[in-house]
Order: C-alpha cells, then sequence, then structure tokens
C-alpha cells in the first residue's frame, strides 16, 4: 500500500496505511512520536481509530449495519437474541448443537446468588435501575469467582460471559420488583432469554404472567438492534477499563456507567420525557424545532443526530416500521408515536438539521416500543445495555485475542503553568 508523507520541520517522515476489509483506510501513526517527537490532537476522538476490529462493520453516509457481515435488517427479521449475541462474541452463527450448549450455559447461570439480594434492600426504591446494574454487575466478581485471570482462559471466559448474559435479565428484573415493592420472581428453566425477563418482570401471586409472541419478538428485535455499535462511548469505556487486565465484570460495568449518559444510552429516556413534555405542555413542533436550534435554549432533540451517522440509523429505521406494524397488529395506540412522526417528519425538511446531516438515531424509537411493553421508561438504559452487554463481552474478548495486549493510555497536549514554586501561605 502507498504510504503517507508528512513534512515536518523540513524533514520528510513516511507512514504506513491501513485498509480494512470494507475498504476504510487509516493512517498508522503509531511511530509518530518515536519519529517527529509529536503527537496526535483530535479532541472526542472523532477522525481517530482505536483499533481494528472485525465485529462490527458500519457506514455511516450510507446508513449500514452489520454484525460479523450480516445485516441486521437480516438478523432483526430471522435471528434470536442469543444467536445474534453468539455471532458477535464468537464469530458465526451457531449450529444447532452450540446453540443448545449456549443455550443450557444461560440458563445455568440465570440465577444471582441469594447473598446478592441483600443488596437490594440497601437500595431506596427510588434508586435509578442503571445505578443498581452497575453495582450488581461489579459485585459478580465478588461471586461468581471465575473470573479474568493473568493468563486469558477460554473456558472460563465463555462461563463469564454466559453469567453477564443471563444475570443481567435477572438483575433489572429485580430492580424494577424492588422500585414496585414486588417480590422477586426467579427465572424459569424452560423459558427463552425475552419470555424468562419478561416473566420475572411481568409475573406476580396475584398477576400471571400472560405471554405474548409479539410483544416477546418486539423485546428480541430490540436487544438485537442494541447488540453491538463498534467504538461508542461506553463499549470503548470497556476496551480502555479492560486494557489494564481488570476482570470482564469490572470492565463491563465501567460501560454501563459510561452508557448511562444522556448524549449516549441514557438519550432513549430522555425522548420519551421530551415526547411527553411536547404532549403535557401543549408545544408544538416548530417551536420544538426552533428551540432545539437555539444554542441558549434548555430544549435538545433527544433521539436526533449522531458521531457516525449521517444518513438515517438503520437501527430507526427498522424500529419505526416494527412500530407502525406492530401498532396495528395489536390495536395499540400511543400518542407520542404521533408527535415522534411528525417531529421526525419536520426535522427532516429543516435547513438546519439538513446542513449538520442529523437523522433520527436508534433511540428516537426504541422508548416507543418499551413503553408498548410496558418497561416504566427509567428501565429504558437499562434495555440498551442488556442489549448491548454481547456487544461489549465481544470487543472485550477481540482485545485479550490481540496480542501482545496494550494497556490503553492517550497523551495530551499541556496547556498549564510553566513552572513555578510553592509560596508560603502568609505570602499569597
Ligand atoms: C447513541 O456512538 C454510537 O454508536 C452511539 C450509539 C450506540 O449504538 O452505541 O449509536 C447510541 O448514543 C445514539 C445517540 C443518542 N444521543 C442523543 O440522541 C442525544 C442527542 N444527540 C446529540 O447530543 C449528538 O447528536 C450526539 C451526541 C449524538 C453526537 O454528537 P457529536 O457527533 O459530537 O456532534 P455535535 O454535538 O458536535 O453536533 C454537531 C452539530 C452542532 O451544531 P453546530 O455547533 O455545528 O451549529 O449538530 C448539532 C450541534 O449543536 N446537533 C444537534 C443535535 N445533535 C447535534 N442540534 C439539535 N439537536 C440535536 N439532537
Amino acid at each position: 500500500m502507498e504510504k503517507a508523507t508528512l513534512i515536518f520541520n523540513g524533514k520528510k517522515h513516511e507512514m504506513p496505511m491501513v485498509k480494512g476489509t470494507e475498504n476504510e483506510t487509516a493512517i498508522d501513526i503509531s511511530q509518530l512520536r518515536q519519529e517527529t517527537g509529536l503527537i496526535t490532537l483530535d479532541v472526542g476522538y472523532q477522525n481517530t481509530g482505536a483499533c481494528t476490529s472485525s465485529i462490527t462493520f458500519i457506514d455511516g453516509d450510507k446508513g449500514i449495519l452489520r454484525y460479523r457481515g450480516i445485516p441486521i435488517e437480516e438478523l432483526a427479521e430471522k435471528a434470536s437474541f442469543t444467536e445474534v449475541a453468539y455471532l458477535l462474541i464468537y464469530g458465526d452463527l451457531p449450529n444447532k448443537e452450540e446453540q443448545q450448549i449456549f443455550s443450557q450455559r444461560l440458563t445455568q447461570n440465570s440465577m444471582i446468588h441469594e447473598e446478592m439480594l441483600r443488596f437490594f434492600d440497601g437500595f431506596p426504591p427510588t434508586a435509578h435501575p442503571m445505578a443498581i446494574l452497575a453495582t450488581m454487575v461489579n459485585s459478580m466478581s465478588v461471586y461468581y469467582t471465575d473470573y479474568y485471570t493473568e493468563d486469558f482462559q477460554a473456558e472460563t471466559f465463555d462461563l463469564m460471559a454466559a453469567s453477564l448474559i443471563s444475570r443481567i435479565r435477572t438483575i433489572a428484573a429485580y430492580s424494577y420488583k424492588h422500585s414496585i415493592g414486588h417480590p422477586h420472581v426467579y427465572p424459569k428453566r424452560d423459558l427463552k432469554y425475552a419470555s424468562n425477563f419478561l416473566y420475572m418482570m411481568f409475573d406476580s401471586p396475584v398477576n400471571p404472567y400472560v405471554p405474548d409472541p409479539d410483544i416477546e419478538r418486539a423485546l428480541s428485535i430490540l436487544l438485537i438492534l442494541h447488540a453491538d455499535h463498534e467504538q461508542n462511548c461506553s463499549t470503548s469505556t470497556v476496551r480502555l477499563v479492560g486494557s489494564s487486565m481488570a476482570n470482564l465484570y469490572a470492565s463491563i460495568c465501567a460501560g454501563i456507567c459510561a452508557l448511562w449518559g444522556p448524549l449516549h444510552g441514557g438519550a432513549n429516556q430522555k425522548v420519551i420525557e421530551m415526547l411527553e413534555q411536547i404532549k403535557n405542555d401543549r408545544l408544538t413542533i416548530r417551536q420544538c424545532i426552533e428551540s432545539a436550534k437555539d444554542k441558549n435554549s434548555k430544549f435538545r432533540l433527544f433521539g436526533f443526530g449522531h458521531r457516525v451517522y449521517k444518513n438515517y440509523d438503520p437501527r430507526a429505521k427498522v424500529l419505526k416500521e416494527y412500530c407502525e406494524k406492530i401498532f396495528k397488529k395489536c390495536n395499540y395506540q400511543d400518542q407520542l408515536i404521533n408527535i415522534a412522526m411528525e417531529l421526525e417528519d419536520a426535522t427532516l425538511k429543516d435547513p438546519f438539521f439538513i446542513e449538520r446531516k442529523l437523522y433520527p438515531n436508534v433511540d428516537f424509537y426504541s422508548g416507543i416500543l418499551y413503553r408498548m411493553i410496558g418497561i416504566p421508561t427509567d428501565m429504558f438504559t437499562v434495555m440498551f445495555a442488556i442489549g448491548r452487554l454481547p456487544g461489549m463481552i465481544a470487543q472485550w474478548k477481540e482485545m485479550h485475542d490481540t496480542v501482545p495486549l496494550k494497556i490503553g493510555r492517550p497523551r495530551q497536549i499541556y496547556t498549564g503553568n510553566n513552572l513555578r514554586h510553592y509560596v508560603p501561605m502568609e505570602e499569597r
């Protein structure tokens, strides 16, 4: 491949190029400082690749998203969430035997240690479920000590991965029960992934959970569409924490905390709160659009814009179409979807949004489906975390499979005081 040439201080420096399987091309600057004494500065890593990866491919200009080469549209239509989890972590869709082993491992690891239930007594009912989730996931390294050791062991990893994917559901459902003062419902061994979660969420001694295949499929589709998204903020956090050889539970806990932010995974909760504000305050769509464009206004158009997608987020497209289909089939009404569609229609015609290539992202329609399923708004980001967990685990594993493991340690440009000395209190 041709090289990149940097001319600095009259001297030429050549740097190798890297081209991916979808022809994305990068300058490899790993020797830059050694050769030139220079570093690069790229606030927010908008132009910086942290790694090579074979897990997820995004073409932000064309609105393409594939997991291990398979378009998410096909997976959302045909796959189960556990198949997608296996695909992301192990590289291919599981055959029948692999699926059975994986499902059995998830079933065997669906209950949480009874002593972990005592943590819930310490949380007030109003505790945000993301705070509970992060705490409980990190505590898993205390109760499930088959966690990462100095030498990466495949069979230990398989157990940790299944333990996390299965138990995150149980923790999430228990946090909901705790918030409404209901008894926890133990997982069942004969229910599939999404059904078991909904059973633990909505079954109670007085109101049995009534399975609805459409609702269970809607949840699986939501989980599949959230399963991975290459080097986003929270997954990059998982990689960075994992690069210090922290165990998988601690790394995932850090990723859950990063996901909580309203600019990231917390946006789905913010979208519904925004739509409800529009409805309750009787705001016009035009008022919303103008406020969203006004830098001084506190109003933010959550669910719009994306660092990578400069086209319609393909996940939002699938979710919007599925909302329309399932609402019609279940004869379900939600005024918020009408507001969402009007808002989308108006922004896509507004020069401010067109110039900035701001389109609906995954969070714009996901909350409307979670509402239909009956998930409380403050649990929407927890649902994002449940879906994203296989991707975080897959990225953590890929980093550990890449030898040598390099600890992540970005540089900086110092802009503080030059050398100065201590001044005694009486002279300040
Ligand atoms: C997720 O990275 C991932 O892959 C994330 C994710 C995943 O699957 O992991 O896809 C999940 O996090 C989706 C994004 C959810 N967040 C939101 O919906 C919050 C609202 N969106 C924005 O805050 C913003 O668009 C971000 C954070 C998503 C992206 O921010 P960037 O890339 O740093 O872009 P920016 O803030 O610099 O915006 C560029 C311009 C600015 O205007 P100007 O300064 O050029 O005049 O676009 C404007 C921004 O003011 N802008 C918006 C806007 N988003 C960007 N204006 C109004 N409303 C918005 N939502």
